[in-house]
């Protein structure tokens, strides 16, 4: 494999804890886990089909959407405030506690979001994080008014940093979108955070860590 030259990371799930929410959502409920692994599954699903039909609505009205079917899936009540502080909530979710040693490691070569996200909530979890100084682009989907793993996605990091797909590194906690970038065409990294199988997708990553700071330099 080629020396990488550059790094591209998943935001969701990868740099941000998308759990983190569950403390939002204890004003709603007494099992929060539930619903925040519900609302994150439905999320997915939702772009996923969205992208499947050709009906693209950006990251921020899916994760509505999907925050309110988990809460009647649920059989739960949430007021419009409610439903606004969960949302919020994913404005300025925690990074995960390795993550900004983990970039600073990889300096000097570029490091790259490329995330489902829609650019307003990337922007915000950037800030919220303090992961500016330590990164070179931020890439969202809605420039291509789709969804991962579509290969119009995977296209965004290669033209941005003018570097080839077989010289990044891509890095992802989500295996599904491991896979889809290298079908792709990238060096890819699995960081499997919870011990998960892998997919059976034909595809197996050229390296599975637990933490971002086991990045191979
Ligand atoms: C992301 O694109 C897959 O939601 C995840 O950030």
């Amino acid at each position: 494999m080629a020396p990488i030259r550059g790094y591209v990371f998943d935001a969701y799930g990868t740099l941000f804890d998308v759990h983190s929410v569950i403390e939002a959502g204890r004003a709603i409920t007494a099992d929060p886990a539930t619903l925040s692994a519900t609302w994150r599954q439905k999320q997915l699903e939702y772009t996923w089909l969205r992208a499947l039909m050709g009906r693209y609505e950006d990251f921020w009205a899916v994760t509505e959407a999907a925050l309110r079917y988990a809460i009647r899936r649920l059989g739960l009540a949430a007021t419009d405030a409610q439903v606004r502080r969960l949302m919020d909530a994913y404005l300025t979710l925690a990074c995960f506690p390795e993550v900004t040693a983990a970039l600073e490691r990889l300096a000097p070569r570029p490091r790259a979001i490329l995330s489902n996200g829609a650019p307003r909530m990337l922007a915000a979890a950037v800030a919220s994080g303090g992961l500016g100084p330590h990164l070179q682009h931020v890439l969202s989907v809605d420039a291509v008014k789709t969804y991962k793993p579509s290969p119009l996605v995977y296209a965004l990091g290669p033209t941005a940093m003018n570097i080839p797909a077989g010289e990044l590194l891509f890095v992802s906690s989500n295996a599904w979108d491991v896979a889809g970038a290298q079908a792709f065409g990238y060096q890819v990294a699995w960081c499997n955070r919870a011990g998960a199988p892998a997919e059976e997708l034909g595809l197996r990553a050229h390296f599975e860590i637990t933490r971002l700071d086991q990045l191979p330099t």
